[in-house]
């Protein structure tokens, strides 16, 4: 085996914002990343964002951006998300950079002089969201992927000759039979390259934005191939030899099960039409879904990853990510489900397990690690059999199972704790150095829980480190080196924190409501509370009323808000008469800019809601004093 060990997420549309179907893919990428770098490997684990094509296109029309604006925008938004996540990536590639757009036109030339390519006209159908063809024939199609309906196009176009490579390619599925986890995803695409590949098309014509064919300008190439170069482009193809050579072939490319084809059938089809190597594995996952339905962006029924932040720290999220649902499986999402999970496992299992073993080394041991105490070989048993099943469980992508085995060190942490008593040993000083041995292993416990939670909950790790007082740069070990009875004895332990603070169920909900009404603009126009107090309302009494000359509907009013008579020009004069008016206290909007309604200069406006065309002006049911403000 190679010592490195590339990885990559897929890149993602930059047609908006990053949601949780993205955040689920960088997040197992993250910890996968995390615990090859760990076992001593030269990790690279590369992300970026797919910017060409006509989605884009469309949406910046819709969004009044230029298609530059807006791909710069949302690819930012997904680096900050990554940050917000502590997501660890080496490389971010975007496809509108010119190193992507080099590495671009290089494998393109290599394809057309292998004499992959030839001219033709493509006509069919045409899934705009997700960028696929849909089919042929007179009969309109909807996409089958996504079940949309579909555009006809008809355009000169190049051809990639995939017919070419259905045997090469059934011959990789079978020298490789974990080429595509899992499984049951891998015998659909044997199956579906069984059943006969049709050339499909390489460029388009009838739009601009993407990378023009260098071989024939007055073509762009199709956004898909684009996309997938990115995972060559990342890491010098084209450029970089040497950087290239280290990398490549990558070890897994993870994805979606929504793009599998994509990934198992063109992607290693194209490398070879190019003469390169193809990847390792491909590791599709299944769908977050909410309601039954796919979560995304079209549907808009996903939930935005960063407003969880604000909430509870980030590894509560991407331990229900992880720990949720089986990788390859579709996962239901539900706030209850993510609110028991933080409050039953890591507030209660983790959280209480941590504080209360420092907490009793604080005052039972004046906060020192104490010198000796003898090892529980239970616990010693059960620390050997978890670190085996986690190791095992994380080179086969069950990364919930390696939870589970963590989760099954800290029951029988808590659960020797309990046995234990050591409330009880501390008050008889007889029992001292038994009480010390507690104090002792379960110490060893929470080391090697920051250790072994390293790739999953970075964050927590650290902290659980540093509570134990012990020394930064060990916590960087490798896997070889994690082992029980290592704790350095005689240290002072940290500060004690709580690491997840319970989530009461019933602030939950509108604790988000509130956060989301404070992202700017994320998912509508609502306003924010700031937005609204510039708007200054007042209670105004109207002092004086006359019609306008030549209007039936505009009256001219003075209205006292206290420190001072405005005059204001209000369209209510074909409801209410001047008389009616006089000394209504009515609300005005005080702080308005000047306007003039027929030549009458008006200072403000008065609120009233319309109904069958009428106005009703908004009054006050009891007495109140000019000039008082509304909030
Ligand atoms: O397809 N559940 O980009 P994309 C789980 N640019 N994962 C989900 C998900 C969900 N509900 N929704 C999205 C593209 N994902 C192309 C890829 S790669 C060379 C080009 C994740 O923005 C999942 O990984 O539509 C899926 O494959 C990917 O986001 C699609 O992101
Ligand atoms: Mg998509």
């Amino acid at each position: 085996m190679p010592t490195s060990y590339y990885l990559t997420t897929p890149i993602y549309y930059v047609n908006g914002k990053p949601h949780f179907g993205h955040t689920y893919s960088t997040v197992i990428g993250d910890a996968l990343a995390r615990y090859h770098r760990l076992d001593g490997r030269d990790v690279c684990f590369l992300t970026g964002t797919d910017e060409h094509g006509l989605k884009m296109v469309r949406t910046a029309e819709n969004e009044g951006l230029t298609v530059q604006q807006l791909v710069d925008q949302n690819s930012a938004a997904f680096r900050n998300a990554w940050k917000a996540l502590d997501i660890q990536y080496d490389e971010f590639i975007r496809t509108t950079e010119p190193r992507h757009i080099n590495a671009l036109n290089e494998i393109s030339s290599r394809v057309y002089s292998n004499g992959y390519l030839y001219k033709g006209t493509y006509s069919g159908w045409y899934c705009v969201s997700c960028e696929a063809y849909a089919g042929e024939g007179d009969q309109n199609v909807n996409c089958p992927e996504c079940g949309r309906s579909t555009e006809f196009m008809s355009e000169e176009s190049y051809f990639f000759k995939l017919s070419a490579f259905q045997e090469k390619l059934l011959n990789l599925y079978r020298e490789r039979p974990d080429f595509v986890v899992p499984q049951a995803r891998f015998n659909e695409i044997i199956s579906f390259v069984s059943s006969g590949l049709k050339d499909i098309s390489y460029t388009r014509t009838s739009f601009q934005w993407g990378v023009r064919a260098e071989f024939d300008p007055a073509h762009v190439i199709y956004v898909w191939f684009d996309a997938l170069t990115s995972y060559i482009s990342g890491i010098g193809y084209g450029a970089d030899p040497a950087r290239f050579q280290r990398y490549w072939p990558a070890h897994v490319h993870i994805i979606g099960k929504d793009i599998l084809r994509f990934h198992a059938v063109y992607w290693p089809a194209f490398l070879m039409a190019a003469d390169l190597e193809v990847p390792y594995q491909i590791l599709s996952h299944g769908w977050w879904l909410a309601q039954g339905e796919k979560m995304s962006k079209s549907r808009g029924n996903f939930v935005d990853p960063l407003i969880f932040q604000k909430l509870f720290p980030v590894d509560g999220l991407k331990y229900f990510l992880l720990r949720e649902v089986p990788v390859g499986f579709d996962g239901n999402f539900t706030y209850e489900a993510l609110v028991h999970r933080i409050n039953s496992d890591l507030a209660n299992d983790l959280g209480n397990l941590v504080s209360r073993s420092l907490k009793m080394v604080e005052t039972y041991c004046d906060g020192r690690i104490p010198g000796c105490g003898g090892e529980d070989p239970q616990l010693r048993s059960q620390f050997e059999k978890t670190a085996e099943a986690f190791h095992r469980n994380f080179r086969s992508y069950q990364l919930h199972r390696a939870l589970e085995s963590i989760w099954e060190f800290i029951s029988a942490a808590n659960r020797y704790i309990v046995t234990h008593e050591p409330w009880k040993l501390a008050k008889d000083p007889v029992q001292r150095s038994q009480l010390e041995s507690v104090m002792v292993n379960s110490l060893e416990v929470l080391r090697l829980l920051a250790l072994l939670l390293r790739p999953l909950l970075p964050e927590t790790s650290r902290q659980i480190w540093e509570s134990l007082g012990m020394d930064p740069s060990l916590l960087f070990i490798s896997w070889n080196q994690v082992r029980w009875g290592d704790l350095p004895p005689g240290g002072r332990i940290g500060v004690i924190r709580q690491l997840f603070p319970r989530i009461d169920k019933g602030d939950f909900m509108e604790k988000l409501w509130q956060a989301e009404a404070q992202e700017p603009g994320v998912t509508d126009d609502r306003i924010t509370i700031e937005d609204f107090g510039k708007v200054e309302l007042r209670v105004g009494k109207i002092v004086l009323a006359d019609r306008v000359p030549r209007s039936e509907k505009l009256l001219k009013l003075h209205v006292d808000i206290g420190t001072e008579k405005r005059q204001v020009v209000a369209g209510i004069g074909k409801k209410y008469s001047p008389e009616q008016l006089l000394g209504k206290n009515v609300i005005l909007v005080a702080n308005l800019k000047p306007a003039r309604l027929m030549g009458i200069e008006s200072n403000g406006m008065i609120l009233a809601a319309t109904e069958s065309d009428l106005p009703i002006l908004a009054t006050f049911d009891e007495e109140v004093t000019p000039g008082a403000k509304l909030k």
